[in-house]
């Protein structure tokens, strides 16, 4: 049996509060397994424990209770963290460096030298579409421009796993589109991705399964499908219905002990009507 990408057994965090008698619980016995090639999102409220839970997976903050594994080795060991990118929730860059630096910087810090750092720098701008703005010191960079130089330091040594915080936060709907197409990438790729997120519109874009915190307890898990489907509802979306088809499609329905509880047009989302009123000639959305 190949071993799951990662697995977190009974994790409980306690964070004592300085001076005070109480604590707060920002994870409470928490279980999760996400297999190799999965897109898992931890979705919350703020303040149910996303970021705690991967801090801790990435043996950034030590548990309470419980252990947390990457590819079957302890978080806690360095050597299980090497297959692993992480992109924080506010990650800190040097303003003053370039896109092109920044990547480079991080490159080194991985081991990697030469024309083979050279080449995936390269690479990596292409991918995140930063190489127009690669000699742009990151202090003039927007801030779907910052996540994304983020995303790309992620990936500087070829991970295995990506773990990312938030990786549309504070980005506009076109910036957070072209990030969830990386991620889909990186699916494609093979390569598993937990985030976090309190966007469900998102989530539910590209994720393969989704558990809900709340409080520091997993409330739900599953396929997101499953999760929001209405078990005993249908819907049916007919195009071209004279309007005769859809009295009698009613009236059979009146026929029987089904209700027909609501009919009307069908809508796009607010993201995609937001997309389209914002292209351009070329088709693509406006944005630097
Ligand atoms: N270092 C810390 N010391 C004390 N309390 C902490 C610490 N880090 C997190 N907490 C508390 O733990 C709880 C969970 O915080 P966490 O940052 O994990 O939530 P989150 O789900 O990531 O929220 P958000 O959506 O705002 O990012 C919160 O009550 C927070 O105040
Ligand atoms: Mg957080």
């Amino acid at each position: 049996m190949t071993n799951p990408a990662v697995a977190v057994h009974g994790l409980t965090k306690i964070f004592p509060v300085p001076f005070h008698r109480q604590s707060i619980v920002a994870v409470k016995d928490l279980n999760l397994r996400i297999d190799p090639g999965e897109v898992y999102g931890l979705l919350g409220p703020n303040g149910s424990g996303k970021s705690t839970t991967l801090k801790i997976i990435l043996g950034l903050v030590s548990p309470t209770r419980g252990r947390t594994e990457i590819f079957g080795g302890d978080s806690r060991l360095v050597e299980s963290r090497e297959a692993v990118g992480f992109l924080p929730e506010n990650p800190y860059f040097q303003k003053f460096l370039t896109g092109e630096e920044t990547l480079h910087f991080f490159g080194r810090l991985c081991g990697l030298r030469g024309a083979a750092l050279k080449n995936r720098v390269n690479e990596l701008l292409r991918l995140v579409r930063l190489d127009r703005a690669r000699n742009r010191r990151l202090g003039t960079y927007s801030k779907g421009m910052l996540q994304r130089i983020g995303l790309a330091q992620a990936l500087i040594h070829d991970p295995r796993l990506v773990v990312l915080d938030e990786p549309t936060a504070g980005v506009d709907p076109a910036g957070s589109r072209e990030i969830r197409d990386l991620i889909l990438n990186l699916k494609e790729r093979g390569i598993t991705v937990l985030l976090s997120s309190h966007l469900l519109a998102q989530a539910q874009e590209i994720c393969d399964r989704v558990g809900i915190l709340a409080d520091g307890v997993l409330v739900r898990e599953g396929h997101l499908q499953e999760l929001i489907a209405i078990e005993n509802q249908t819907e049916l979306v007919v195009a071209d219905a004279s309007d005769e088809l859809v009295r009698d499609i009613e009236s059979l329905l009146s026929r029987s002990n089904a209700k027909l509880i609501e009919r009307r047009k069908s809508t796009t989302t607010l993201e995609r009507l937001f997309l389209e009123a914002t292209k351009n000639d070329e088709g693509t959305t406006k944005q630097k």
